[in-house]
């Protein structure tokens, strides 16, 4: 066998994700807490309940299993409705507290990326109409002043707004999420406010701290026409992509903001990130609907060879993080993996989906493209918005009533790649001799 090992540069980031809403628990002000008392709305009408148990201070030992596995970056967030609990009070002792977690992450070794928006919204915004208010960019360059001038002592690297694009399809889009609308203008005048506040949260944050690094946290999904020489497909491709994964993006380049057939030209949020933090999980295989032209863009399915996750949320395509990253190199910026995982109970096929999108990783670094780090989704299993808790993200497993952790064998495999900056052959023949030809050839 030959033996070797694919190494990353020094200081490259490895780390998990995890969201306030998600890990916390006793979230009861914001728009997810109301959307979970809502009969039929999550899965089972399951409750986010204690989640994790962060608020009540088991971080502590999260942040300590991170460390101890050799991890040395963490991303959290922030959560609004905590410290703006009304539309005119602060709740100070809650950004103490922020303080101290995020001092727990810094005392431990791990670097803190902060998130300042993450799906949730504060009640007494949502009222106001959330994001689809042109008051609301204004009210988070608020909040963002806020929290930056709480926590810039710890921090210098900031991710404004989590996924923009799954926000407005979940919410607005007929996609599950609050406030469970299915209206394009909304879904316009959110994805526009939401492109606002991204830009003054990043000047605001630039004035307070000149060595911030700032970016928005880009969900890209894969869409690859089924048949590539069929044109059609490959325009539904391109459609769904251009929509999706491009929108916001390319407004921040060229202020032309083009979604659901309108557009708009926004030249005060051009030049408005220092980094791209990409969330990829999968790629879907798409096709024209000839047979039903009011749905001709909704065929999609994943590669018939793909491995699925747990639920068929998400197939196993490592390949698809490679097109994503070169797609990404036109906007000649570091690139930061801020999400990638999947929902495996039992960890069958996780350790194979790391060493594999890790992989395809390095084949970008190795070609010189600037990527600084991989932070996985996530530490431990935890609340997955509509899907409840039906599906098991984390590196440890968690059993909810007792609050127990269970390490998973993929915690090894994370601990192994990030304790040599690097995948070896013996950890691919440890984990997943299976790879091994693939990774290893002779
Ligand atoms: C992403 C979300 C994250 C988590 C993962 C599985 O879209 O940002 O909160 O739900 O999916």
């Amino acid at each position: 066998m030959p033996s070797g090992a694919y190494f990353f540069p020094n200081g490259f980031l490895w780390g998990t994700a995890t969201a306030a809403h998600q890990v916390e628990g006793e979230n009861t002000n914001n728009n997810w807490s109301a959307w979970e008392e809502r009969p039929g709305r999550i899965a089972y009408d399951q409750r986010s309940g204690r989640a994790c148990d962060w608020w009540g201070g088991r971080w502590k030992e999260d942040f300590d299993r991170a460390a101890e596995t050799n991890q040395n970056a963490h991303r959290m967030s922030i959560e609004w409705s905590r410290v703006q609990p009304g539309p005119d009070v602060w709740d100070e002792s809650a950004l103490d507290y922020y303080r101290e977690i995020v001092r727990g992450l810094v005392s431990r070794g791990l670097r803190p990326m902060i998130t300042l928006h993450h799906f949730t919204d504060p009640l007494w915004l949502v009222e106001r109409g959330a994001w689809e208010i042109d008051d609301t960019p204004g009210l988070f360059e608020g909040f963002v002043r806020k929290v930056v001038s709480a926590l810039q002592e710890y921090v210098t690297d900031w991710i404004t707004i989590n996924e923009p694009n799954v926000y407005v399809y979940g919410g607005y889009l007929g996609g599950g999420f609050p406030p469970g609308k299915n209206d394009q203008g909304a879904a316009f005048r959110v994805m526009r406010n939401m492109l606002l506040g991204h830009a003054r949260a990043y000047r605001v944050i630039h004035n307070l701290q000149r060595s911030a690094r700032v970016c928005f946290a880009l969900h890209y999904r894969g869409f690859r026409p089924a048949s590539s020489w069929f044109f059609l497909d490959d325009v539904v491709a391109n459609t769904l992509s251009q929509q999706f994964n491009m929108s916001f993006i390319n407004t921040l380049v060229n202020g032309k903001f083009n979604f659901m057939l309108k557009s708009q030209y926004m030249p005060e949020v051009i030049g408005t990130q220092d980094f791209i933090g990409l969330n990829y999980y999968t790629l879907d295989l798409v096709r024209f609907n000839l047979f039903n032209p009011r749905e001709a863009f909704s065929k999609r399915y994943f590669p018939a060879d793909a491995e699925l996750s747990d639920s068929a949320f998400i197939a196993n395509v490592p390949e698809a993080l490679m097109s994503a990253i070169k797609w990404l190199r036109r906007f000649n910026l570091p690139i930061i993996i801020t999400e990638n995982g999947l929902d495996d109970a039992d960890d069958h096929l996780r350790p194979r989906y790391l060493l594999e999108h890790i992989h395809q990783l390095w084949r970008a670094v190795n070609a010189n493209w600037q990527i600084k780090g991989y932070i996985h989704w996530t530490l431990v299993d935890n609340f997955e918005w509509e899907r409840g808790w039906t599906q098991r993200f984390g590196l440890w497993g968690l059993e909810v009533e007792t609050q127990a952790r269970i390490r998973r064998i993929s915690v090894d495999v994370y601990q192994a790649i990030c304790s040599i900056n690097g995948i070896s052959s013996e950890t691919v023949a440890q984990y997943c001799p299976e790879l091994l030809p693939k990774l290893f050839p002779g």
